[in-house]
């Protein structure tokens, strides 16, 4: 969990195209040439163009392949044909019938492209894995008749040709939308939708999207009896029923997990990110580009409790712990949120949004800047690449009220700035959304791009219920002016885990703000933070202090009471009590 401590433009194409010309010809030659026979008859009537196209990941590509009739007469049906040199090895196709047989790839004509009139194309498009090398094709054959019309395709470059999108697979889109949230549905999550509604009054609220946790290896394939990857992929399917539909997950998993706190410890040692990129995000990355998946909208929050510990809880800060600077030092915080990025970046229909803090961990001067910054090195990493980068999220797992109304940090009481009062402490931001807002302008002068969009995790900042102030807090002092109003409950900003007189926020919702792609429930209502007692258990996590009611603080949270509910089980498991209480402080109230 984290802790402590209006767009108007179009995305940028993020696929990387590269173009062949393809110049084909019988005098191809050596690995990869198509051997083909040139038949005199069929030589006379027919003569192509092939414009090849690849967008690559390091493990697997799609591919455009735009076949022109450059001849005079129509092709009426065609088969297409190629060879690679490596190893690439399809996995799907549309636009046609793809089939591979060895090295080479054939691609017959579907119903509805059958028919090529002079001066037309067609467009198939394929995706492949493969390990090694990815070589493009060198020569290409139409119905057996080498491709070398010798004339540059009239299309430029860079533009797609037009086709007629085949009416059932549709093919990954070359480029995205930009916000994937916008004119969809959100994914329900059966397996919390069944712990909500085996809950007194759970259903209520168990319809409501929430994310799902990829927090282990075993994760992808489901632990134990629980679904995996695919099956909430093919579930998502269900649920879109041909409409679009955005999927959450919550990728988290990085070698040294948690590095300045023990409740959410993982499974990699520090040192083990090799195991993070073969055994986590590869899979990961292979699951959602198949080609099955290509109409949703798959939407992933990278790496939560990672980043901006490396800035606020290094050991040249009062609340350092020596595991943030093993972190540090090995970098492998930065290269697996880059790696995760530069394979996930690339998938035509995933979205990426990277974990910002929230305002009561980042909201500080000291904080904000080099956060950002540091995020953007990290999506410059392992080859990945600033537009793989969809947005951030804040929020998430934590408490941090979305809007307070009874104060703002520009108020002061008899002169002097709330910004001075116990609770701020000197913090820029007093809730979330202008957290988030004025942070998604740093990030854009840190180089991201200027449509960016954040999210913010509203599953547990209701803070309604009977305690929650309707006025603005007294002007004696701005103590009791920003203790009166305040809606946010807790005893201190930087408590983070489990926190009593909680509840549910404001439900998902797609752009419900300027700069704000969506609210979402990332963290799943009912889901424990962190054991409020010593449980021995096989996930790697530890018992952290801060969930246990009796414990009397540390220097990150002003030396105050944890806030925290007591006979919590350890974090992910069900913790009914929180449950019942979230729903009953609930705002909106259900
Ligand atoms: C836990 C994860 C869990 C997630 C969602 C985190 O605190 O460490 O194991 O999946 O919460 O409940």
């Amino acid at each position: 969990m984290s802790r402590e401590i209006t767009r108007t433009t179009a995305p940028p194409a993020r696929r990387r195209r590269t173009a062949l010309l393809a110049a084909c010809s019988l005098l191809a030659t050596g690995a990869g040439a198509v051997a083909v026979m040139q038949t005199p008859a069929a030589a006379a009537a027919l003569a192509c163009n092939v414009d090849y196209q690849v967008s690559d990941w390091g493990s697997g590509f799609t591919t455009t392949v735009t076949i022109k009739n450059t001849g005079t007469a129509a092709i009426d049906g065609w088969t297409l044909t190629y060879d690679y040199a490596g190893n690439q090895k399809l996995s799907g196709g549309w636009g046609g019938v793809w089939s591979q047989s060895g090295k080479t790839v054939s691609v017959k004509n579907a119903d509805w492209n059958k028919t090529l009139a002079a001066g037309a194309t067609a467009a198939p498009g394929g995706q492949f894995t493969y390990s090694g090398t990815n070589a493009k094709p060198v020569s290409f054959a139409v119905n057996g008749v080498a491709c070398n019309g010798g004339t540059t395709p009239t299309d430029p470059p860079t533009t797609p040709p037009p086709t007629t999108p085949p009416p059932t697979t549709p093919p990954p889109t070359g480029s995205k939308v930009d916000n994937p949230f916008q004119g969809a549905k959100l994914y329900v999550n059966p397996e919390w939708k069944a712990k909500a509604e085996a809950e007194p009054g759970g259903s209520r609220i168990s319809d409501t999207s929430t994310s799902v946790w990829l927090d282990r290896i075993a994760a992808i394939e489901g632990v134990g009896t629980g679904m995996g990857l695919r099956d909430h992929l093919d579930e998502a399917l269900k649920q879109a029923n041909g409409e679009p539909l955005a999927i959450n997950f919550v990728v988290y998993n990085l070698p040294g997990r948690d590095c300045a706190a023990l409740a959410s410890n993982g499974e990699l040692k520090a040192d083990e990110l090799p195991r993070y990129k073969s055994e986590f995000i590869d899979p990961i990355a292979a699951a959602l580009a198949d080609p099955k998946y290509a109409s949703l909208r798959i939407t992933t929050v990278i790496e939560i409790d990672s980043l901006p510990n490396l800035v606020t809880n290094i050991s040249s800060r009062p609340t350092g712990t020596p595991q943030c600077d093993v972190m540090k030092q090995n970098g492998n915080y930065v290269k697996g949120v880059g790696y995760a990025l530069a394979k996930l970046g690339p998938i035509g229909n995933v979205y990426n949004y990277i974990d910002a803090g929230h305002h009561g961990w980042l909201g500080w001067d000291d904080n904000f800047g080099p956060s950002a910054d540091l995020f953007a090195e990290a999506a410059k990493a392992e080859g990945s690449k600033l537009e793989y980068v969809t947005g951030f999220i804040t929020n998430t797992a934590n408490y941090g009220i979305l809007k307070e109304p009874f104060y703002t940090i520009n108020d002061s009481v008899n002169g002097t700035s709330v910004r001075q009062s116990k609770w701020v402490d000197w913090n820029r931001y007093v809730d979330e959304l202008s957290y988030a807002q004025g942070f998604r302008q740093r990030l854009v002068q840190a180089g991201f791009a200027s449509n960016i969009g954040m999210l913010i995790d509203t599953s547990r900042n209701g803070w309604g219920g009977t305690a929650r102030p309707t006025g603005p807090g007294a002007q004696t002092s701005v103590d009791t002016y920003v203790n009166g109003g305040r809606l946010d409950r807790r005893i201190h900003l930087g408590n983070w885990c489990n926190q009593a007189g909680a509840g549910l926020g404001e439900r998902p919702k797609a752009a419900p703000e300027a700069g704000i792609d969506a609210y979402l429930w990332v963290k799943p209502p009912g889901e424990s933070d962190g054991a409020s007692k010593e449980i021995p258990n096989d996930e790697g996590k530890g018992f952290d202090r801060m969930c246990d009611p009796t414990y009397t603080g540390n220097a990150r949270n002003g030396n105050s009471m944890s806030g925290s509910l007591g006979d919590a089980p350890i974090s992910g498991h069900w913790f009914s009590a929180q449950f019942q209480e979230l729903m009953k402080n609930a705002h909106p109230a259900l």
